[in-house]
């Protein structure tokens, strides 16, 4: 998978995808990042890519034209014939496990980052973006949910985590939670891991686990089950 982010502060995505999963994934050529520098697109000379709104009131609005430079450069470098441009948004479509696996499909992901009072709307429009909301609160740039985004698709991706049932287990994937999870010792300041789990009876390991994910969901997101 290709990876394109477009952003005005390229600096917050090194360390994040130098790490663990996505390090691996990335040493593995399972995924490329292109981090694109929004500010490399604006024609003043102190690079400069916001602007006071119209109409007045406070913050600064990304203005379009860096954006959209970006942009077509970008798909006529990579030759991307058909862009999707996902915009990170708290006004977009709530993102979810079953997103992430729609996403985890493409063979390019392109992701913008709004920053300070949002994008100018003729950016959204121009490039008719798709956008993507990681929940109902505030954040100040558009990097953080776009490294969510990354995190969650990566993963999903063949070859990225050693066993792929590991993230099919998860909570989400089949649509309850996931079960409660042991490791050794077997007894720690008096708490016992359960006996099912030592028993090595694989068929009784199933159902139990099986159960323990319904009735997790049960008392914590009874929303699921419907
Ligand atoms: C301070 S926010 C702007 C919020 C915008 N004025 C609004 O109320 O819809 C700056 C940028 O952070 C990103 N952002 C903030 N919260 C987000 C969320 N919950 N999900 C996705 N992106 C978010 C967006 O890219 C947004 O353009």
């Amino acid at each position: 998978m290709q990876i394109h982010i477009l952003t005005a502060f390229p600096n917050l995505f090194y360390g994040p995808l130098d790490e663990s999963i996505i390090k691996r994934a990335r040493d593995r050529d399972i995924v490329h990042f292109h981090i694109h520098d929004i500010r490399e697109f604006s024609r003043d000379k102190h690079h400069t890519v916001d602007d006071y709104g119209y109409g007045g009131g406070p913050g600064m609005i990304l203005k379009p034209e860096p954006i959209i430079r970006c942009a077509e450069h970008m798909f006529e470098e990579y030759s991307i014939k058909e862009p999707r441009v996902f915009f990170l948004t708290p006004q977009g479509e709530q993102y979810t496990q079953k997103k992430a696996i729609e996403l985890a499909q493409l063979d390019t992901l392109i992701l913008l980052c709004g920053h300070y009072k949002g994008v100018d709307e003729r950016a959204r429009e121009y490039l008719k973006t798709e956008d993507i909301s990681i929940g109902d609160y505030v954040l100040s740039g558009g990097e953080l949910p776009a490294m969510v985004i990354i995190d969650s698709v990566v993963r999903l991706l063949p070859g990225a985590i050693s066993d792929i049932e590991s993230a099919e287990g998860d909570s989400f994937h089949s649509g309850l939670l996931d079960h409660p999870h042991y490791t050794r010792p077997e007894e720690y300041k008096g708490m016992r891991v359960p006996d099912v789990l030592l028993s090595g009876h694989h068929a009784k390991i199933e159902e139990w686990r099986k159960q323990q994910s319904l009735e997790r969901t049960r008392q914590r997101r009874k929303d699921l089950l419907t």
